[in-house]
């Protein structure tokens, strides 16, 4: 997200040096929960997870964007990889404002993606290739256009409360409303809307076509909870909780957020501009998401729950929170940016700085909870781009063996870089809505173009005459069968890992830090 595109500087772990042979014990990763018998050791723990992004996966129907059967015909690549879990971002109903993370349906299948039929052939394929399936929840907002926002508008009841809604505070000398605050939206400017058939605003913390539900609605609460049961009872293993800090917001809607004073943001429609106590993390929020592990525990099997939480590494403990206690568990992890967070530039690389982002995580995580690494993801800039080429091989590395859950973006495996994409072929509002100065600065296009197969026209993405955004020009040299065929090639060392992590070892012992310095990242798992 936009907010997450800044520079940031490593705090260096003074302490470490080269030659420190530093002991973390991990066997209490392993400790069974007390108070869940069901919870042993989890099939979540022993994955590798594979972020599809469904639009850029592959095409089958020629229009140049990823289908649902697209992504089945890829199951046994997905399979030959050694990943365990294929996180799907969102393929539900949505004029796709946000590319899918504006829902006009949370049960229903967007046609771009194909049928209700597809995603249950792909849910068994998967399955009968022992691959579980995740999928994106979107509980902050919907679409404007989703049922319950239209009669929300009309003060429909019961949905006239469903989204956040709120009086003027005032009018200017024109006579123009002015919002109850100053709240800012992630993607930039205001984050209230008003509407003229109700007299009063809507809080959007996204864009203005994703009201922000409201969540102090028990009926909401209850809406959501059937999301999660109607998806889970057709089989899906798990969901991905998509910006769960942004759930709740402070009761008192006169409340304006404080100026976060950063030199780098002179841009008061920068979300940025702001800092954000009342708008994210309310002690609510955490309290909605136990309620969906206790009915994800409901279920035989177990079900992964994921947060994503923030990108901010000075929120460290907040995120932790998500985790809950051994007592009370929430997500089973929320996600670890902190390999996002800490590295913006190659020169950001170093042993020290690789090591404080492994050990802030495990030294700040709550007993007996499980880690997980994140490369990369729809929203950031590719780790090839980001971190440098010559890198993606030892992270993946790196990701892959430390104790833990790895997420895999797609297209790291053969460490596919950011794409250029012209002002005019840009299709992220994120970006679009800066204009031609400053949309590369937020646009995710980059990250997000098509998944590079072979080296025929468009990358094996689509048979069709174009794609949706454009293929990198480098997808000649650098393509999945390229690879394949080589004798050492950056998918080869990947699929040797994840064969590798499989044994028992990787589940167990002690993890440590023999040589740090400025050059050298080295860890054993003994
Ligand atoms: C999350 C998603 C991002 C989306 C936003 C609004 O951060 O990862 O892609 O734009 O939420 O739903």
């Amino acid at each position: 997200m936009s907010e997450s595109k800044k520079t940031c500087t490593i705090r260096e772990n003074s302490k470490s040096g080269p030659k420190t042979l530093e002991k973390r014990g991990i066997e209490a990763l392993q400790s069974e929960s007390k108070c869940n018998k069901k919870k042993k050791f989890e099939w979540w723990k022993r994955s590798v997870i594979y972020q599809v992004y469904p639009r850029s996966f592959r095409d089958t129907t020629k229009n140049g964007v990823g289908d649902i059967k697209g992504i089945t015909s890829r199951l046994p690549y997905l399979s030959s990889l050694g990943i365990g879990v294929v996180w799907l971002s969102p393929i539900f109903a949505s004029p796709m404002a946000d590319f899918g993370y504006d829902i006009s349906n949370f049960t229903a299948i967007d046609p771009i993606f194909g049928t209700m039929e597809d995603f249950d052939n792909l849910l068994q394929a998967a399955h009968d290739l022992g691959l579980k399936v995740v999928m994106d929840l979107v509980p902050n907002h919907s679409s404007d256009e989703h049922e319950w926002f239209q009669k929300s508008l009309a003060k429909e009841d019961p949905y006239t409360d469903y989204y956040v809604w709120s009086n003027a505070s005032g009018f200017d000398e024109v006579g123009n409303p002015l919002p109850p605050n100053n709240w800012i939206s992630v993607f930039g400017g205001p984050a209230w809307k008003w509407v003229e058939g109700r007299q009063q605003f809507y809080l959007h913390q996204f864009l203005e076509k994703q009201p922000d539900l409201n969540f102090r609605n028990p009926a909401v609460q209850t809406e959501m909870q059937n999301v999660i049961k109607f998806w889970i009872d057709k089989g899906l293993d798990g969901m991905r909780i998509d910006a769960i800090k942004h759930l709740v917001e402070v009761e008192d809607l006169s409340t304006d957020e404080p100026l976060s004073g950063d030199p780098n943001v002179q841009d008061p429609n920068e979300y940025g501009y702001l800092t954000h106590p009342y708008t994210t993390n309310q002690p609510e929020t955490l309290d909605i998401m136990r309620q969906w592990r206790i009915l994800l525990d409901q279920y035989p099997d177990s079900k992964l729950l994921m947060a994503e939480v923030t990108y901010s590494g000075e929120e460290i403990d907040l995120v932790m929170k998500y985790y809950g206690t051994e007592e009370e568990p929430i997500a089973d992890f929320p996600f670890n940016f902190n390999f996002i967070d800490n590295f913006h530039n190659r020169s950001d690389v170093t042993g020290f700085s690789l090591k404080f982002t492994v050990t802030e995580w495990l030294d700040n995580m709550p007993a007996g909870k499980w880690p997980n690494w994140v490369l990369g993801n729809h929203d950031q800039t590719r780790i090839a781009t980001r971190m440098g080429k010559d890198l993606v091989e030892a992270l993946n590395m790196m990701t892959l063996l430390l104790p833990g859950t790895p997420v895999t973006y797609y297209g790291e495996e053969i460490g596919m870089e950011d794409t250029f994409v012209s002002f005019e072929d840009s299709q992220d509002p994120s970006g679009c809505i800066w204009g031609p100065d400053r949309y590369m600065e937020f646009s995710r296009d980059p990250e997000r173009t098509p998944m590079q197969w072979d080296n025929s026209t468009l990358a094996g993405f689509t048979d069709g005459p174009s794609s949706w955004l454009p293929v990198n020009e480098n997808y000649v040299t650098l393509n999945v069968a390229q690879q394949e065929a080589a004798d050492q090639s950056c998918i080869k060392n990947y699929k040797q890992l994840t064969t590798l992590r499989k044994a028992e070892v990787f589940f167990s012992g002690e993890l440590a830090f023999p040589v740090i310095t400025n050059e050298i990242f080295s860890y054993v798992r003994f």
